[in-house]
């Protein structure tokens, strides 16, 4: 049986059921231009806050920039004021993008401690109210990502679930993790199945700990889901869909060399001095190092890049770099 396939959401026929995660700090435009040389079926940007959209604040929008090369594309609004639901989701929609996201997961405190993000988990029915006024406000699909459940106690995402259908939600992301949780531990594939078991016409997208070609498969298989959101796994490997599609579809594996590593990695760091100033480009671009390099074990470039004090020196670093002396044993890795 093949996992992989086109979905639709509304009146959108979304190439893949392949997703790539909202990502505060990564998801960006290098990142999504990067991603979108692979076929995702859908892509998030960086989570926004609904105040921040509606005070036309310039780093907001900012971080919706987008080309068309990298629909279909979603934008996720990040907030508990229901009065803000409806004007914000239409924002997104005017700002031409193809899905509006409610972000139900965050756990970070400074964004629960006003009910925002995972904070909404301990209220879901304002989750139905406020997805039924951003459904009542655009004609683009409308979707949530949210947790197993706010602790081990209130494992609520089935009831969540049917509360978004009912709301009028076309898709529904479950990260198998619980806010108390945050990133530690092991993603729970059970909650995710109970909630495709809940769920009539939503879609369920399976979310947690997809890293490989094979965890992606397996996350179709034992949850039930109807699309996968891969997320720390795309940070670095902007062909993961593409892996797990050939592997679906029994095509043979990508060959990444570690000569197409660093490529790839040169290919993104050169997009962020276009797109941030000097002084954080650098830091990106040692972060985004770290990313695609530490898989092949290239410690002695990676320890080199973390003393460059330019983004010129950086890439010239890389661009000069001799991947067969990576200080690593087994320096050919297979990717998938
Ligand atoms: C650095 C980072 C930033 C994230 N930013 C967001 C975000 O903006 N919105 C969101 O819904 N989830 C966000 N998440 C959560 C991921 O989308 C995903 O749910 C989580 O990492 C679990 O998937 P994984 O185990 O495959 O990484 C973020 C996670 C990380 C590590």
């Amino acid at each position: 049986m093949r996992y992989v396939k086109p979905i639709q959401f509304k009146s959108l026929t979304l190439p893949s059921n392949i997703f790539y995660s909202p990502l505060a700090g990564c998801s960006d435009f290098p990142f999504r231009q990067m991603a979108s040389s692979f076929p995702v079926g859908l892509m998030y940007c960086e989570m926004v806050k609904m105040d921040g959209l509606i005070r036309h604040e310039p780093n907001t929008y900012h971080l919706l920039d987008y080309r068309d090369t990298m629909r279909p594309i979603g934008a996720q609004l990040c907030g508990s004021n229901l009065k803000l639901a409806g004007p914000t989701a239409r924002i997104i929609e005017d700002l031409g993008f193809d899905v509006v996201d409610l972000n139900c997961g965050c756990p970070v405190d400074r964004v629960t401690k006003d009910g925002s993000g995972s904070g909404l988990l301990k209220n879901p029915a304002l989750i139905g109210e406020i997805i039924a006024e951003m459904v009542a406000a655009v004609n683009i699909p409308v979707t949530l990502k949210i947790r197993a459940g706010w602790d081990s106690n209130s494992l609520n995402a089935p009831e969540i679930t049917r509360i978004a259908e009912a709301a009028g939600a076309t898709a529904i992301a479950i990260h198998g993790r619980t806010r108390v949780q945050k990133y530690r531990g092991k993603a729970d594939r059970e909650i995710i199945r109970q909630s495709k078991q809940a769920a009539k016409k939503i879609h369920v997208i399976g979310n947690g700990d997809l890293f490989t070609a094979q965890d992606g498969l397996d996350l179709f298989e034992q949850t039930g889901c109807d699309a996968v959101l891969a997320s720390r796994g795309t940070m670095g490997k902007p062909w993961l869909a593409e892996s797990i599609r050939r592997l679906d579809h029994g095509e043979p594996s990508l060959e990444i060399t570690d000569e197409l590593v660093r490529d790839y990695l040169l290919e993104h760091i050169n997009l962020i001095p276009l797109y941030k100033t000097k002084s954080k480009a650098i830091l990106d671009i040692k972060r985004i190092g770290c990313w695609f390099l530490r898989p092949i074990k290239a410690a002695k470039i990676r320890s080199q890049l973390n003393s460059c004090l330019s983004v010129e020196e950086a890439i010239s670093l890389i661009t000069e770099s001799n991947m067969n002396d990576l200080s690593s044993p087994n320096p050919s890795s297979s990717f998938t």
